[in-house]
């Protein structure tokens, strides 16, 4: 499968190692793709591993994560052109986390960047995914407790059940589908709550399990 990550970052570099270890094509896009950083992350990648512009991974991908930081995703979809996402499947593993100690997000709670962005790309297939989780564990999980089901939501059946395959490509033990993309209100909102539990309980490596008699 040919994958384009628009994004750089902890999430970009991890998910981009995660799917050129198992033998996908992955583009990292980027603002700055003949960087150090990206040049260092292209060395230690194994597979099948390039870089680019946000245009050209967008159009590399017939699968695209984003994962931007929140507040730029839309000005990077507009700068693509939306009509380069039709018809794919959309990762987002974006949050609308505003610079705030509080760490409110910063689209309310009767919308969603999820939502922004489907509304965005009408005819891509947005999926929320991984948003919920940290980096270091979004590939090759590893939960004392469990590992958890993802939690995903979106409107297209066929793109969720293609996500919950690279979720499980990816070492968890499936997706727990939370039905459209407005979930995202809630799979966003709740990162707050986990940034509070870590700060908390000291560490970073966590995740929310769904535990039922
Ligand atoms: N870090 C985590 O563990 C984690 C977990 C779950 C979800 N998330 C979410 O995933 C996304 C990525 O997180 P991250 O930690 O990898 O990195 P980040 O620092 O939030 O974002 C890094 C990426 O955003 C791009 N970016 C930043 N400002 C931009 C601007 N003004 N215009 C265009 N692009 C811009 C950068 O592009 P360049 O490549 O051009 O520098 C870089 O690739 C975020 O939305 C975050 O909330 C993060």
């Amino acid at each position: 499968m040919k994958v384009g990550i628009l994004g750089s970052g902890d999430v970009g570099q991890a998910l981009g190692r995660g799917f050129a270890a198992r033998g996908h094509e992955v583009m990292i896009g980027s603002r700055n793709p003949k960087g150090e950083g990206l040049a260092k992350w292209l060395r230690a990648v194994k597979g099948k591993a390039t870089t680019g512009s946000f245009e050209e991974a967008a159009k590399h991908g017939e699968v695209v994560v984003l994962a931007t930081r929140g507040a730029a995703v839309e000005e990077v979809l507009k700068g693509v052109g939306h009509a380069r996402f039709d018809g794919k499947v959309v990762i987002d593993v974006t949050n609308p986390l505003a610079d705030d100690p509080n760490l409110v997000p910063f689209v309310g709670m009767t919308d969603s960047l999820g939502e922004r962005i489907q509304r965005a790309l009408p005819r891509a297939r947005v999926v929320k995914a991984f948003n919920t989780v940290p980096n270091t564990q979004m590939v090759d999980p590893k939960f004392s407790g469990g590992t958890p089901d993802l939690m995903i939501c979106g409107n297209d059946a066929a793109a969720k059940k293609a996500v919950a395959g690279i979720v499980k490509e990816f070492g968890w033990p499936g997706a727990l589908d939370l039905g459209g993309i407005e979930g995202a209100r809630w799979l966003e909102a709740s990162v707050s709550l986990w940034v509070l539990v870590g700060m908390h309980i000291g560490r970073w490596d966590h995740a929310f399990k769904v535990v039922h008699g």
